[in-house]
């Protein structure tokens, strides 16, 4: 029997089915059949919002019209609406109707209300021929059931996974908790190392970016003494944008001076014009990223394919399931430093093609896992691929200041297809930038920037609508992003301070970055790729077979499993690989650079004995 959800609710009863099957149009037909009780007629409609399922559904129903009797006698009368969700043909066709359609009942049955006290004896007549014994007695021990349930929300939302917040970290929270209680563990905390959040690992906050902060949101000390003359005239000027208050709200694609400001530092980053009606600002990268990725999906034909790196962050996959698209990965290089290699975009789109519209790819430069900063060259070869192949751009550049290796420097993507002049300047390309990583870790204010170039007027003016119905990103967001985009500059009184401060971060995360590659290359079954930028190491890991086994037992991946012990044993919480995507039959893991370097040193301690132990105890 198919499964669904049978409710009843003012005298009516709604069956939904979690999805379309060959066997929906029995259990519709089991329903108009149902002898329910009543001397008046059974009517059965066919209802459906689509004329090609009417015709060829009320055809196959239309003989069970017919009159009903039982032992219940009313004087109303009884409708049985049939309705029927479409066949997956016509899904692909009408996708739009059909998913809004698929979350209503797929049947329904209308009583008079004189027979309500008779339910119980009704209702059993219907759900034993229909409904699952767990949706019954769900049933009967609520008479009032929420409309949302696991299984009529949309599907695309169960479907989306985000590993960055997954099961591991609900279970570091949980082993916090019991530290506090008293509960004795091998390790006194947990470390964190699962989430690119700086300051939650003990990051100084920029003073500059604070004091313009603090102002934009308590102009009465604009007034007073203690803050620098600088930090008080960018915070005037926003106010002053923002019509005197950071409480007021501002234009949806944020205000006019930032993005003003935004374009200048492009332009001053890059060596060619940016337009400030082209920027976009956001609360984080990733609801501009989120916002210009929904553009591509479809409603009809095939589904979109988005190309991805694998490994990835987990927005891409998250956001490209959410909006019902189609991932393609393409595998980063590991052996040759995670990098990007046009023969596995190639083979990577032509498989996909076959089941997909390949419109977008998403480049993540510094990478989120990997810590690679493309060439040049290679990214000249992903511009070309890109252009050949009519593909939508997505540069995510959020990491554009975390470059450690002395050997890379960042490009943007922009810079490179200006360079490249026609036609590769005239391609869709939509590009990053946050006040979460790079030297400011302010990631809890949201605050970002998308660049969205050479979009076609009408998108440009249906993307702006679409983004309006958000209203704007928060005010002091964008006043931190502002304060990014137009730092202070030599002779003002901010200067030094400010370079000072942004000087040490970047120092301390680059050295953190190299003795982290370092450890996990000196511990046995590990190795790791070095972190040449962004804020994360994703060694391999070997796992024994007996290891693997286990981890099978329990129904886990084995990186899962490994990362699992890890935390319990302890108390480092780090991410799995395969929440991030990797060549099948290898494991990793990724961890963060973000702890304190006195941390990050017991941290690398903790690994190296963890790791022993473990390959001990599984070989
Ligand atoms: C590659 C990448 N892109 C985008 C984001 C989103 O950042 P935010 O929304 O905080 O700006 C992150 C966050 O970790 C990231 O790693």
């Amino acid at each position: 029997m198919q499964s669904g959800l049978f409710r009843h609710q003012r005298g009516v009863v709604e069956i939904s089915l979690r999805k379309w099957s060959s066997q929906t149009p029995l259990l519709a037909a089991a329903l108009a059949s149902t002898r329910v009780a009543t001397s008046a007629e059974q009517r059965v409609w066919i209802g459906s919002k689509s004329p090609d399922q009417d015709s060829h559904w009320a055809e196959r129903l239309s003989p069970l019209r017919r009159p009903v009797d039982g032992p219940f006698q009313s004087t109303g009368t009884i409708c049985a609406h049939t309705t029927l969700s479409s066949p997956p043909v016509i899904q692909r066709k009408q996708q739009q109707w059909t998913r809004s359609f698929c979350t209503h009942p797929v049947a329904s049955l209308t009583v008079p209300s004189s027979w309500h006290s008779k339910q119980g004896g009704i209702l059993p007549v219907v759900t034993s021929s229909l409904v699952n014994q767990r949706t019954m007695s769900t049933m009967a021990a609520a008479p009032h059931a929420t409309v949302l349930t696991e299984d009529n929300i949309n599907p695309n939302v169960k479907a989306m996974e985000y590993a960055v917040r997954g099961p591991l970290v609900i279970r570091a929270t949980e082993i916090e908790k019991e530290l506090a209680s008293g509960q004795k563990k091998p390790f006194t905390e947990v470390i964190k190392a699962n989430i690119g959040d700086a300051q939650a690992m003990g990051q100084k906050p920029i003073t500059f970016i604070r004091q313009v902060l603090c102002l934009v949101a308590y102009p009465e000390l604009l007034d007073g003494p203690g803050f620098p003359e600088d930090v008080k005239s960018r915070a005037r000027a926003i106010l002053t944008a923002s019509r005197g208050s950071a409480g007021c709200y501002s234009d949806s694609a944020g205000l006019e001076l930032i993005r003003k400001h935004v374009a200048q530092y492009i332009e001053r980053r890059d060596g060619f014009p940016s337009n400030p009606d082209d920027i976009v600002l956001c609360a984080g990268a990733s609801e501009g990223i989120r916002s210009s990725l929904k553009l591509l999906s479809t409603i009809s034909g095939p589904r979109t394919g988005i190309m991805i790196p694998i490994p990835q962050y987990p927005l891409y996959s998250a956001s490209i399931v959410e909006y019902n698209m189609e991932q393609v990965g393409y595998y980063l290089d590991e052996d040759n430093d995670w990098g990007l290699d046009v023969k596995e975009l190639e083979r990577s789109i032509q498989e996909a093609r076959k089941r997909c519209e390949v419109r977008g790819i998403v480049v993540i430069n510094p990478g989120n896992p990997t810590g690679q900063v493309l060439t040049r060259e290679n990214i000249v070869d992903v511009i070309k691929f890109a252009h050949r192949e009519k593909l939508f751009l997505f540069a995510d550049e959020v990491y554009q200041d975390n470059v450690y290796a002395s050997n890379r420097q960042f490009h943007s993507f922009k810079k490179v297809i200006s360079e490249l002049g026609e036609p590769y300047n005239k391609m869709e390309l939509a590009s990053f930038l946050s006040c979460s990583k790079g030297y400011m870790g302010e990631c809890g204010l949201r605050g970002g920037y998308a660049e969205i170039l050479n979009l076609n007027p009408a998108v440009k003016a249906l993307y702006l609508k679409s983004i309006s119905a958000k209203l704007c990103p928060t005010v002091l967001g964008q006043a931190v992003m502002d304060c990014v985009v137009n730092p202070p500059q030599p002779g003002e009184p901010s200067y030094e301070l400010f370079t000072k401060e942004k000087a040490e971060v970047l120092q301390s995360l680059a050295s953190r970055a190299l003795s982290i590659a370092k450890t996990f290359n000196s511990i046995p079954g590990m190795k790791c790729n070095a972190v040449q930028g962004a804020m994360y190491a994703f060694p391999q890991v070997l796992i024994p077979e007996k290891a693997v086994a286990k981890a099978k037992s329990l129904g886990q991946a084995p990186d899962v499993f490994y990362a699992f012990q890890l935390l319990e044993q302890t108390g480092i919480c780090c991410v799995p690989g395969s929440g991030f995507g990797q060549r099948p039959g290898t494991h990793h893991f990724r961890t963060t650079i973000l702890p304190q370097p006195a941390k990050l040193e017991i941290m690398l301690e903790k690994f190296r004995a963890f790791q022993e132990k473990f390959m001990k105890e599984w070989q």
